[in-house]
């Protein structure tokens, strides 16, 4: 399975059946600013909340390549308010089976709100389990011990997990979450992207071995294998 980072949370996940983008912030996020992003075609958005440095893209993104945009029934209803035509509301502890693969949104403890102010309904993550992975996008989020039913449900490949700390887990936080979500591969997201989530990337890979983590920390652009 590929993805590709686009920065913060930002991931292109292609798989056999259809290619995931999941909160893309990206012709203004700080470290890669004026990326063109006409060339980003996928066939689904995943938004897991409304904060900009996740959605900033999404509005464009799908009008240019109609893809669906899928999160909490607010955020939906609020891209259908700006004309977008296919979209899919969900809320926290449901599942659907998607083409590509079952889609369960789950808790994140986080705030959300639309770029406009409106109210943005309740932060999530995402589980998705498909025929050639499983893995969990947890958002932003605090760690939290309900983790540990992600990890007893599915049987994860691996997960990303934010690690700059501020406004969500930080690097301990998200080593804990690992354990409860029973998987050994972290990809790290939310870090370095504004000066208060930089992240020292040495101990940070310290850190991980220590618990016999494998910690991957992605570059901007970078495509990578899973
Ligand atoms: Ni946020
Ligand atoms: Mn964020």
């Amino acid at each position: 399975m590929e993805l590709v980072y686009y920065g913060q949370s930002c991931f292109q996940v292609s798989l056999s059946k259809a290619v995931i983008l999941i909160d893309p912030f990206i012709s203004t996020n700080p470290l890669s600013k004026n990326r063109d992003i006409s060339n980003i075609n996928p066939d689904y958005i995943l938004l897991t909340h409304g904060h900009g440095d996740h959605t900033y893209d999404a509005e464009a993104i799908a009008r240019n390549s109609n893809a669906t945009i899928i999160s909490n029934y607010e955020i939906t209803t609020w891209y259908e308010s700006k004309g977008i035509g296919s979209t899919h509301g969900m809320n926290i502890g449901g599942s659907y089976h998607f083409p590509f693969g079952r889609l369960k949104m789950v808790n994140a403890i986080h705030s959300s709100s639309m770029p406009d102010g409106s109210y943005g309904g309740n932060a999530a993550g995402y589980v998705i389990e498909t025929s050639e992975k499983t893995f969990y996008h947890a958002g932003d989020t605090s760690f939290f011990s309900d983790m540990k039913l992600i990890g007893d449900e599915f049987d994860l490949d691996f997960a990303f997990l934010p690690v700059g700390d501020n406004f969500t887990m930080g690097i301990d936080d998200a080593l804990n979450a690992a354990s409860l979500l029973n998987t050994t591969t972290i990809i790290a997201m939310h870090f370095d992207t504004f000066p208060v989530i930089e992240i020292d990337h040495a101990a940070c890979r310290e850190k991980a071995s220590a618990k016999k983590i494998d910690l991957i920390i992605p570059k901007i652009g970078e495509s990578l294998t899973v």
